[in-house]
């Protein structure tokens, strides 16, 4: 994602999160930190949009995005949204996978997120991608809604059969 897909990308925050869509300012916040210009090697967010193939005279389109924050040892999927179009194809799935390897090859021991209580097909993908909800956060949303905290061990220590014995 670059400030360029920032207009697409708000069409569809505002179609998908009617209660609390990012303001224009979050994405650009993001995306600042995504490539500090004074050093790029430490760029803490990371973010990417997936677009349609584009028909005839039409030019693609942004159908989904996803964005993650890593500090470490931590990392936080920031966002993840797919166009309702084009929901149900796995598209989802793809985009929490790259969040996971980003989150893998910088070190990151954890990888957390928040979702709402009241969004179980976010959920279902989460639990299916290997997530467990580790805590909830009652009116943890603007409009009062409730968040669940999950969480996926991407370092599990090793299993106490590999301890060296002597
Ligand atoms: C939650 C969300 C990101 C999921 O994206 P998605 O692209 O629909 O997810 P996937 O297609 O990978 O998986 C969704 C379902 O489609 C199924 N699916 C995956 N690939 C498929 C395919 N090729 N054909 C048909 N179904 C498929 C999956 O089995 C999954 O089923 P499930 O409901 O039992 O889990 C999307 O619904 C969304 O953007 N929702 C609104 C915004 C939102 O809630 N974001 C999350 C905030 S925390």
């Amino acid at each position: 994602m670059t400030t360029a897909d920032v207009p697409e990308v708000l069409a569809l925050e505002r179609t998908l999160f009617p209660q609390d869509a990012w303001p224009e300012s979050f994405f650009r916040d993001e995306l600042a930190h995504a490539e500090p210009a004074e050093a790029p090697h430490r760029a803490s967010r990371r973010y990417w949009v997936a677009e349609d193939a584009g028909s005839g005279t039409q030019r693609p389109g942004i159908i989904a995005y996803a964005g993650m924050m890593c500090v470490l040892p931590l990392a936080d999927v920031q966002t993840l949204a797919v166009a309702p179009a084009a929901q149900g194809r796995g598209l989802g799935t793809r985009l929490l996978g790259l969040i996971e390897a980003e989150s893998r090859r910088r070190g990151a021991e954890d990888l957390l997120l928040e979702v709402r209580a009241d969004n179980p097909a976010a959920q279902r993908l989460y639990l299916r991608c290997g997530f467990e909800q580790i805590h909830q956060r009652p009116r943890y949303y603007p409009d009062g809604g409730e968040a669940l905290i999950m969480r996926k061990h991407l370092q599990d220590p090793p299993p106490s059969s590999a301890a060296n014995l002597r």
